[in-house]
């Protein structure tokens, strides 16, 4: 990459308008057709979204820095400062490592069965309703219990964790009203988080509790340990409901489908892959440049914000064919919805494992899943889900 003398296209779209978040992907596609990299006037922003590019900024760590924040607000941003996702090698090096163990294949493979029954209870209590919210009774309680438990939380209080990192998403975005009137939701989250974190409330043994010993060995500082926990438990919720809910949703959606995973339950791996793949849940996360660099022929000054869109590199038509049809049986093995390189997702293991546990219960315990209704659309500038999934089930052989 080097510097190059003309301007850069430049585009009068606003990615976080509420028309745009109900549907992202006419405008990535306009946005990847205007350049490899494109000035977004109104909020004063980059934003890369080819395939090839988003691939070749979040491998270029030293040209593209998460130090100052990766989200699009400089208030937000001041506050993620030095956390494993804001932050460059060698100080992210060694907060990844903290929980590195913990999260390596070895550790998740024993993790199985203990989520495998987690998801199959709450498939058997919405199963037994006959007709239920798939978002409210399934994907958005696996991930709360699962993660809290790692993470070795109390049982009481986990009610604000969720609304919480879905609000530490919204703070992602742009400083506007809306995100004002959510400051006090992230404020709580964040007291709730700072209490939490004692080694009288944190379960022995538990992945909070590494955390602390961390701090007690001199690995990591010891106003390190709050940031580190709230990372874990932002960026391993919503993302992992949503994507859940966005299977669901799919599989609901056509019949033929679910025919297809009951005749053979081996696709359930390589389909949450092509949903990920189509459904990004962190949509667009962003890096600054440290020097001014040339990206697919546009130059980028140094100190630009650039937005990184996973999920439009994921519908990019010059790696994907057809990239906006669901085809399960694509296995994109290369999409980016956990990112790339040296920040690529830290928990994907483990969200693999709750897809895995989650519709192998269903499919063992429900003949047909069908939509009961239309599916409401959650609205968040980082992550796309849904609020809500209205399904019907027949359950297995007529039980
Ligand atoms: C389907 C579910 C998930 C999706 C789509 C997802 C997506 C992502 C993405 C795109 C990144 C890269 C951020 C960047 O490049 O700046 C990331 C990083 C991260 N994720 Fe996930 N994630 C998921 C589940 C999880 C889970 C279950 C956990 C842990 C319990 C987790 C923990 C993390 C952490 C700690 C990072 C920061 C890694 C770093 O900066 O080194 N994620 N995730």
């Amino acid at each position: 990459m080097s510097t190059a003398a003309r301007p850069t296209p430049v585009s009068d779209l606003d990615l976080w308008s509420d028309a745009v978040l109900a549907d992202p992907y006419p405008a990535y596609r306009e946005l990847r057709d205007a350049g490899a990299a494109v000035h977004l006037r109104r909020h004063a922003v980059w934003v890369v979204a080819r395939y090839a590019d988003v691939r070749a900024v979040l491998a270029d760590d030293m040209t593209f820095s998460s130090a100052s924040g990766v989200g699009i607000n400089d208030r937000m941003n001041g506050l993620q400062a030095g956390t494993v996702l804001a932050s460059d090698d060698p100080q992210h090096a060694v907060l990844r490592a903290v929980l590195s163990e913990k999260l390596a294949p070895r550790a998740l493979a024993k993790l199985r069965t203990q989520i495998a029954e987690q998801a199959d209870s709450l498939v058997r209590d919405a199963v037994e309703q006959g007709t239920f919210d798939g978002v409210g009774d399934l994907a958005a309680r696996l991930p709360v219990d699962v993660v809290a438990d790692l993470i070795g939380l109390p049982v009481q209080g986990r009610e604000v964790l969720l609304p919480g990192a879905d609000a530490m998403f919204a703070g992602m975005g742009p400083m506007d009203e809306r995100l004002e009137a959510r400051v006090p939701e992230i404020m709580a989250h964040q007291r709730y988080i700072g209490e939490m974190t004692s080694r009288e409330k944190l379960t022995p043994g538990s992945w909070g509790a590494a955390i602390l010993d961390a701090v007690d060995e001199g690995r990591i500082a010891p106003d390190a340990a709050v940031p580190l926990m709230t990372a874990y438990l932002v960026a391993g919720m919503d993302t992992t409901v949503h994507s859940l809910g966005n299977y669901l949703r799919l599989l609901a959606a056509d019949p033929g489908l679910w025919k297809l995973l009951k005749a053979d339950p081996s696709q359930i791996g390589s389909g949450f892959e092509e949903c990920l793949r189509l459904e990004s849940p962190a949509q667009n996360f962003t890096r600054v440049t440290t020097r001014a660099v040339e990206m697919g022929g546009e130059p980028l000054p140094a100190g630009a914000r650039v937005v990184v869109s996973f999920a439009s590199a994921n519908r990019d038509e010059r790696h994907y064919p057809d990239p906006d049809h669901f085809d399960i049986r694509r296995r994109p093995l290369d999409h980016l919805a956990f990112g790339h390189a040296v920040h690529g997702c830290a928990g994907q293991g483990l969200a693999r494992i709750e897809a895995q546990a989650l519709i192998s219960a269903l499919l063992r315990r429900v003949d047909r899943l069908e939509l009961a209704g239309e599916p409401v659309r959650h609205l968040n500038p980082t992550i796309r889900g849904l609020a809500k999934l209205p399904v019907s089930v027949v359950p297995a052989g007529g039980r």
